[in-house]
C-alpha cells in the first residue's frame, strides 16, 4: 500500500512513497532492509522533511527517522551531548540551555532534525552545525556496522557535506551525532541583525533569534515551505563590485579566500522582480523571498514552476545561477530541479 508523504514532508504536499516505516528503534531498520531486499527498491531517509521539495510520487522506501535519546557527559574543557539523529534540533538548543550548556543558541529555531543536521551543515546568524560537531554516527551499509565519521573526515563546508555525495546517500543512514560544546562560552554576535543586542546571555540570544526568525520565516505549520530555497551564491569579487556600482546597500559577506563574496539569494530574487510572486498555489514569501511557500493546495509542478521561474529570472537580470539548497527528490530518488 502507497505511503502518504504528506505529513512527511514540510511543503505539505500530497506525494506518496511506495511504502515506508517510521523507524522508532534499530529493529525497524531490519524490517525496511528486508522489504529493500525484496522489492530491490531503491530508499531515502527523512527526518522532519524540512529541506525536501517532492518533484512527483517516489518509486521507492522512505524510512523516516525518529530515534530518539540525549546523553550528556564532559570534560574539564568541553561538554558532549550525543542525540540521536529523530531529535528535533531545537529542542536539543533548548534543552542544551535549561541545563546551562551554552553555545548553540545562534541555530535557534532551524527546523529539522538532528540526523538532519550534518548533511547539510545547517546554520544561521554566525553559527554552522559544524562549529559543535565531534562526530556523526552512521549505520554503514556497506559492511552493516554502526561507524562514527570524525567532523574533520565529513567535509563540512556551506550547506554541505561528505553526506550529500550520491554514493553516500546509499551507503551511510545517520543514527546519531555528538556535539563537542566548550564550557568557556562567548556570546557570538558576529552576525549583522545580532549587533547592538541587549540581553546577550544565551537565552537573550536565543529569544532574540527565535522573534528574528518568527517575523521573517513563515511557519511550515501556517505554510508549507522548506526554508531557504536557494543556497547563497559565491561569486567572484569583480561582479560583487559592479552590483555595488549599480545599486545601493548590496548585501555581500567576504569568504574565506578572499577573492569571492557571498551574495544574499533573497536579496537577488526580490531584485529580479520576485518578491511575494505567486503562480497559481505557489509563490515566494512576500517577506523574505529566499523561502518558497505552498500557499494551499499547491502541486509539486506548481513549486518547481516557481523554482524554475526564479532562476531564469535571476539568470537573465544578474548572470549568476541559484543552485536550490533544498533537496530535490524525482520518482528515482535525488535529482536537479
Ligand atoms: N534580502 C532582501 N530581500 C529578501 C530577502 C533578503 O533584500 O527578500 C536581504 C536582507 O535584507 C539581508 C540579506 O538579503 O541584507 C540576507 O538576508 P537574511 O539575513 O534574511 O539571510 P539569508 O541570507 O536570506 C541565510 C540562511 C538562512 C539563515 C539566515 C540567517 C542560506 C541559504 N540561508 O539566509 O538559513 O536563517 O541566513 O543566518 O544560507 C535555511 O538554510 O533554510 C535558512 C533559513
Amino acid at each position: 500500500m502507497a505511503f502518504s508523504l504528506k505529513k512527511y514532508n514540510t511543503f505539505g504536499l500530497e506525494v506518496e512513497a511506495t511504502w515506508g516505516i517510521e523507524i522508532n528503534d534499530f529493529v525497524m531498520f531490519d524490517m525496511a532492509f528486508k522489504k529493500i531486499k525484496e522489492t530491490g527498491l531503491p530508499f531515502i531517509v527523512l527526518g522532519d522533511g524540512s529541506d525536501v521539495l517532492f518533484k512527483e510520487d517516489y518509486e521507492g522506501i522512505v524510512m523516516v527517522n525518529r530515534l530518539k535519546g540525549m546523553e550528556f557527559s564532559q570534560d574539564s574543557d568541553f561538554h558532549y551531548v550525543k542525540v540521536q539523529a529523530g531529535e528535533n534540533f531545537d529542542s536539543v538548543i533548548r534543552t542544551c540551555l535549561d541545563r546551562e550548556i551554552y553555545g548553540l543558541e545562534n541555530l535557534a529555531l532551524i527546523p529539522g532534525t538532528a540526523g538532519a543536521a550534518p548533511v547539510q551543515n545547517i546554520g544561521a546568524y554566525g553559527s554552522s552545525f559544524s562549529d559543535f560537531c565531534r562526530y556523526v554516527e552512521v549505520l554503514d551499509l556497506k559492511n552493516n556496522k554502526i561507524d562514527r565519521i570524525r567532523a574533520q573526515d565529513c567535509a563540512f563546508g556551506y550547506r554541505t557535506s561528505i553526506f550529500k555525495i550520491p554514493e553516500n546517500t546509499d551507503r551511510y543512514i545517520i543514527t546519531a551525532v555528538e556535539l563537542k560544546i566548550p564550557k568557556k562560552w562567548t556570546p557570538n554576535l558576529n552576525y549583522a541583525s545580532l549587533e547592538g543586542l541587549e540581553d546577550t546571555s544565551a537565552r537573550g540570544i536565543y529569544n532574540h533569534i527565535s522573534d528574528v526568525r518568527n517575523s521573517k520565516l513563515p511557519s511550515p505549520k501556517v505554510l508549507g515551505n522548506a526554508g531557504s530555497f536557494f543556497k547563497n551564491p559565491v561569486v567572484e569579487k569583480s561582479v560583487y563590485e559592479k552590483l555595488v556600482s549599480e545599486y545601493d546597500h548590496v548585501p555581500g559577506y567576504g569568504t574565506d579566500d578572499g577573492s569571492t563574496v557571498k551574495l544574499a539569494a533573497g536579496w537577488l530574487i526580490e531584485k529580479a522582480g520576485c518578491k511575494g510572486l505567486r503562480m497559481g498555489n505557489a509563490g515566494t514569501y512576500e517577506k523574505q523571498s529566499l523561502i518558497l511557500v505552498n500557499y494551499g493546495g499547491a502541486s509539486p509542478d506548481e513549486l518547481i514552476g516557481v523554482a524554475c521561474f526564479v532562476r531564469n529570472k535571476v539568470a537573465d537580470k544578474f548572470g549568476i545561477v541559484l543552485e536550490p539548497e533544498v533537496r530535490i527528490i524525482g520518482k528515482k530518488g535525488e535529482c536537479h530541479l
